[in-house]
């Protein structure tokens, strides 16, 4: 049906052109004319045929090259029937799971940063003691899923315990995103208990200094005790786009629920900067200088340092419930440079996959841009992303439905969403592992990349894996959710349990290969070796995302509605509000 309605705009379009065309008076002529340079032009492609064939084929290809049928779904894979309820056995695997990695957490290491499942042992991001990075970051997990004893006693902790008087580093974005993010979500799911608004905000206050800098571009560090921003000098002082970028969802809930104009004023200064430096592509590099409030010279990638500007683009023009075009341009600027130029197709199975452009400087100090091949697992949440901005800002109609028709998305709806949909299943392809998981990181193969044709039967390889050697950081799986959050999105926006059957095979290879049988979850040091080495390390993220999107994958789809939430990228979801502070800016 949808198919069909596309075709017919086609159609339409064809006969509107033919209809215009101001040839009309002469049609004899005009119909000589055309043989006549119809017969010149492929006599000239003969020719060349003959003696250039790989130029001839240049020509002539574009009109052999099937245009895309709009499929929602990936063509033969999806099962065309809605089905939005429970699939209550699987959901409540989640939740065993969870319990499994919360209680071995709770026996272990109550209270501490970060958790280390083999050893049974907690640990802290500073010496001067924790700041909740596990309990709060996994509470609102625990509302979702209803474990009330285990969010009661975490409350506990948070009341009697918490405290952001600590001296030493933090670093602004994943306290912001895990932390702020954690307690603002938790007071909302919690039906406002106070407590967690009192720790947002004295927590949000010992962040603010860090915006305090010429452009306005916040440090990349904390002192929660002095309440003082860091320059990260490992990075010569500079700061990630994506760390810059990625704190607004949280200021801006925040100071709706306290009615402070501060913490809206200090993040969305930030998006300001970014846009008066932006680059002519709309896309941008990695790391900002907080001096003059310019992006620096370096790599420009959907991967680490990159990702969530891009996801947080929109995500902030849905927060205001698309009150705010500012967020709207930048988003479709944005993924046209992502599109035009990050965006390829692998060689042999045509997989779509993201490179990064990496700056070299030659001799003569000119730029050039060179593309490699290499995706984060990080990626993996830009097919998701793709397909909520695609019912978003490139809705044709206003309503979109479930899935899309062709006819209810723009051009560059359809674009995104298709890129999208190819996305994730090129991240599912990443999944053909011994395991079953994919790793940090992959490369994909192109031309040329001397690497012996023979050996290589996939499009992508993991780069350094040697027999015999410890395998490289690329090799890992370290309980990263981006997968499983396109997948809860894409089943959002479809339906289809092509998405959920997905999204189970992740789950069961988390539980064959990750599951700690004392308790907890750990990281895989190469997904392509069985059996598995373990890692020593849980990471905060498994509660809170990996496990939170695969429980909302096969919970009810009323549950948190699109429509209604927003997820910050550490998958607290926050309401959809319409401001009444200010309408962003231009
Ligand atoms: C982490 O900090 C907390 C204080 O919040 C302290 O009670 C705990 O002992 C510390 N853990 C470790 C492993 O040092
Ligand atoms: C968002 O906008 C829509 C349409 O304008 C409106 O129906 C809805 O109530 C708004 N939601 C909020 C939370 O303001």
């Amino acid at each position: 049906m949808s198919g069909d309605g596309l075709r017919q705009r086609k159609k339409d379009a064809k006969a509107k052109k033919t209809s215009g065309t101001p040839a009309t008076k002469y049609p004899e002529i005009s119909s000589i004319k055309s043989s006549i340079l119809l017969f010149i032009a492929m006599f000239t492609i003969g020719f060349l045929a003959l003696y250039s064939p790989k130029v001839a084929w240049r020509l002539i290809s574009p009109y052999f090259t099937p245009q895309p049928v709009w499929e929602p779904v990936p063509p033969s894979r999806g099962v065309s029937a809605v089905d939005f309820s429970a699939d209550v056995p699987k959901r409540e695997a989640t939740v065993e799971a969870f319990k499994h990695a919360w209680l071995a957490y709770e026996r272990d290491a109550m209270g501490d940063d970060e958790y280390h499942p083999i050893s049974h042992k907690g640990s802290n991001l500073s010496e001067s003691g924790g700041i909740g990075y596990t309990v709060v970051d996994s509470i609102d997990t625990m509302f979702m899923m209803h474990l009330d004893e285990e969010a009661q006693r975490a409350r506990e902790w948070i009341a009697t315990e918490l405290s952001f008087d600590r001296e030493g580093k933090f670093n602004t974005f994943e306290t912001t995103i895990r932390v702020l993010g954690g307690l603002l979500s938790a007071y909302h799911l919690s039906g406002n208990d106070p407590l967690y608004l009192e720790k947002a905000k004295d927590l949000a206050d010992r962040i603010l200094p860090v915006f305090d800098t010429p452009s306005g571009l916040p440090l990349s560090m904390v002192n929660l005790a002095q309440r003082k921003g860091i320059s990260d000098v490992d990075n010569r002082g500079f700061v990630s786009t994506a760390e810059a970028a990625t704190l607004q969802l949280e200021f801006k809930y925040l100071s709706l629920l306290t009615d402070e104009e501060i913490y809206w004023e200090k993040a969305e200064k930030v998006m300001e900067v970014i846009k008066g430096s932006h680059l002519t592509t709309g896309l941008a590099s990695i790391f900002m200088n907080p001096e003059d409030g310019r992006f620096v010279l370096s790599a420009i990638r959907l991967g680490s340092r990159g990702d969530s500007y891009y996801e947080y683009l929109l995500k902030q023009y849905i927060q205001t419930n698309l009150s705010e075009p500012v967020y709207r341009v930048m988003y479709d600027d944005a993924m046209n440079g992502v599109l035009t130029h990050l965006v390829q197709k692998s060689q042999k199975a045509g997989l779509t996959y993201t490179s990064e452009l990496i700056p070299e400087r030659s001799m003569g100090g000119e730029i050039s841009w060179r593309l490699t091949p290499k995706q984060d697992h990080l990626v993996c949440f830009f097919g998701g992303s793709l397909m909520l901005g695609a019912i978003t800002t490139g809705s044709a109609t206003g309503k979109v439905s479930v899935p899309p028709r062709a006819d209810e998305l723009t051009e560059q709806g359809k674009r995104d969403w298709l890129a999208g949909v190819e996305l994730i299943e090129t991240c599912m392809r990443t999944h053909d592992t011994a395991t079953g998981l994919s790793p940090e990181i992959v490369h994909f193969r192109i031309p040329n990349d001397g690497i012996d044709g023979s050996g290589a039967a996939q499009d992508w390889y993991i780069k350094g894996a040697r027999p015999g050697e410890f395998p490289p950081y690329d090799a890992r799986y370290i309980l990263r959710p981006e997968t499983v959050e396109s997948l809860f999105i894409a089943f959002r926006l479809t339906g289809n349990r092509l998405y959920r059957d997905y999204g189970w095979a992740i789950f069961e290879s988390i539980q064959k290969y990750c599951r700690i049988e004392s308790g907890g979850y750990a990281s895989v040091v190469n997904v392509d070796e069985v059996p598995v080495r373990h890692e020593d390390k849980m990471e905060t993220f498994f509660m809170s995302e990996t496990l939170k999107y695969l429980y909302l994958l096969f919970e009810d789809a009323n549950v948190l509605p699109l429509s209604q939430y927003v997820f910050n990228t550490e998958a607290h979801p926050f309401p959809i509000f319409h401001p009444s502070i200010r309408t962003g800016f231009s």
